[in-house]
């Protein structure tokens, strides 16, 4: 686990180094995310990110070269899909129980209508550096970062059907398929949306 301190610093592993973002780092963050997605967005999103939601705009960095990044905002939610509370594909509920029955009991508590959920935007690294275990530093950050500063009670993000090394990623770290969405993408791809429970399920769930 990284304390304030060290996480403002930046984690440093070998010659990676994981840490917040600043706003200099955008047109680099920019280049990686357009050397690796065909979803990109322009200078103002990602400043009005890192401006809101500082603690979850990490970027990875080798040599003092931005190599990857991963971008996430809260969002105030009344959908219980995106809560981890329900799912519309089949075994997603089971999933999300059975990994929350080894850590976490139960509330007995009614489920309120909204919720706070972490939203993670973009994740990316550059091809050269990819397979180093860079993309799960930053996602076992992120997720850290959400639970820990943002205080969320789940995490969701939205993948290409055909993106089976992202979907691993995230599986590894726990996220469970609980919605697809026809013709999410520009090119009209379907998206799995993924999500992450981090508190317990109420018992009404
Ligand atoms: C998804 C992505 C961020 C992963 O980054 P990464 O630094 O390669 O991630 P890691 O090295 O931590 O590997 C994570 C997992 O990806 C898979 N993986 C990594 N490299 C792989 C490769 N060359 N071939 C197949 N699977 C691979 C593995 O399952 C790996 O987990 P494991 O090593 O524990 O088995 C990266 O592939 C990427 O930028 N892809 C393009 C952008 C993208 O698709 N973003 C996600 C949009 S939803």
């Amino acid at each position: 686990m990284v304390d304030q301190d060290s996480a403002e610093n930046g984690e440093e592993k070998g010659d990676v180094v994981i840490r917040r973002a600043r706003e200099e780092d955008i047109p680099y963050v920019m280049e990686v995310n357009v050397r690796s997605l065909p979803e990109n967005y322009w200078y103002g999103f990602y400043k009005y990110i890192l401006e809101r939601w500082p603690e979850a705009f990490l970027v990875a960095e080798v040599k003092g070269r931005i190599v990857g990044y991963a971008m996430s905002r809260v969002e105030t939610v009344a959908d219980p899909v995106l809560r981890g509370l329900q799912s519309e594909l089949e075994g997603g509920m089971e999933a999300i129980k059975a990994r929350l029955s080894r850590l976490l009991q139960p509330l007995h508590i009614k489920t309120a209508d909204v919720g706070r959920v972490g939203h993670l935007v973009s994740i990316a690294v550059l091809e050269e550096y990819r397979g180093r275990g860079i993309g799960s530093r930053l996602l076992g950050e992120t997720i850290r970062v959400m639970k820990e500063v943002y205080n969320v009670e789940s995490i969701y993000l939205e993948v290409r059907v055909s993106n089976l090394v992202a979907m691993r990623l995230y599986e590894k770290y726990g996220f469970v398929k609980v919605r697809r969405i026809r013709g999410y993408y520009m090119d009209g791809e379907d998206a799995y949306v993924m999500v992450l429970r981090l508190k317990p399920l109420p018992v009404d769930a």
